[in-house]
């Protein structure tokens, strides 16, 4: 308001001026005034103009011009954006490398034959037969022990399924072998071994017990029987597992390769040979 004000004295006092001057001038050229005379108007009106046109020039322009960037400042804002597609896309980047990295690893391999899946399994085992079949509650299995009792592996797959109170109740005393060197294991004499047919499948019964003949008992891998029985290619294991034989036929589908019955009933130990 103020500024309009001014700047309206400013544009009109000129003029106003301009004129008295001219009349003065001429008026100078006729008749002559009094230095006083003429003196007292022009002070006194010129006063307000005066003070009128110092507030204009105080009153600035307009902002003042931008101050040059120094070159790198110029060069940051001059830069080319990245544009959002490419922001999307380095932000998806730790992801793909993720599920890279997830894509470059081995897939572990699943057949692992009866031994591997044996020894996961016998971690249900391990607290009555100790960690490396070493005994505890139940019998040890190591230093041949276990293959001493049970020369035909037949005897010891229908133990661990039928537990010893199932032959205790049948009457049977002897799962293994009669003749067992250092003594035959009767049924009951150490406690109860537990069933293990309700929980584990016949090839799983299969794997923990060539665990226990051969990771722990120390049974010779060059064996017929390792080759039939606990191989990775073992093709009663492989029968077993993919269900075309069970423990109620093995016998049968394998009876050239002089396979023993193992059945779901306790039967008497066979003696080795
Ligand atoms: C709760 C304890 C316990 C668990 C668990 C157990 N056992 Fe036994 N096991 C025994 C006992 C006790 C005996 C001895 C039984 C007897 O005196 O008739 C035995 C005996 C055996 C024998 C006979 C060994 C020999 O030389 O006479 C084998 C083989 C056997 N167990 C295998 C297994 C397997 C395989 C598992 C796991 C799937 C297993 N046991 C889990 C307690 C157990």
């Amino acid at each position: 308001m103020l500024g309009r004000l001014s700047f309206t004295f400013v544009t009109e006092i000129p003029e106003h001026l301009l004129k008295r001057s001219q009349s003065r001038r001429g008026e100078a050229g006729g008749d002559a005034v009094s230095p006083a005379a003429a003196a007292t108007p022009a002070t006194t009106q010129s006063a307000a103009p005066a003070v009128a046109a110092s507030k204009a020039a105080a009153v600035p322009a307009g902002p003042p011009p931008a101050k040059p960037d120094i070159p790198v400042v110029a060069a940051y804002k001059a830069r080319k954006k990245i544009p959002v597609w490419a922001m999307v896309t380095l932000s998806i980047l730790p992801l793909w490398a993720f599920l890279y990295v997830i894509a470059l690893r081995p897939v572990p391999v699943k057949a692992t034959g009866p031994l591997g899946a044996g020894t996961k399994l016998y971690t249900g085992c391990a607290a009555c037969h100790g960690d490396a079949g070493q005994g505890g509650i139940g019998y040890a299995f190591t230093n041949g022990s276990v293959i001493a009792t049970f020369p035909h592996i037949e005897d010891q797959l229908r133990w661990v399924a039928l537990g010893s109170d199932a032959y205790r109740n049948a009457g049977v005393d002897i799962a293994g072998d009669p003749n067992r060197e250092g003594g035959a294991h009767i049924a009951g004499a150490l406690g109860v071994m537990p069933n293990q047919a309700p929980t584990l499948t016949d090839a799983q019964i299969l794997a923990v017990v060539c665990h226990e003949r051969y990771a722990l008992g120390g049974g010779d891998e060059a064996s017929a029987e390792f080759a039939l029985w606990c191989a990775t290619d073992a093709p009663v294991y492989l029968a077993l597992e993919a269900g075309t034989a069970s423990f109620d036929n093995v016998h049968e589908q394998f009876a050239a390769d002089g396979v023993l019955e193992i059945g779901r009933v306790p039967l008497a130990g066979t003696t080795a040979g």
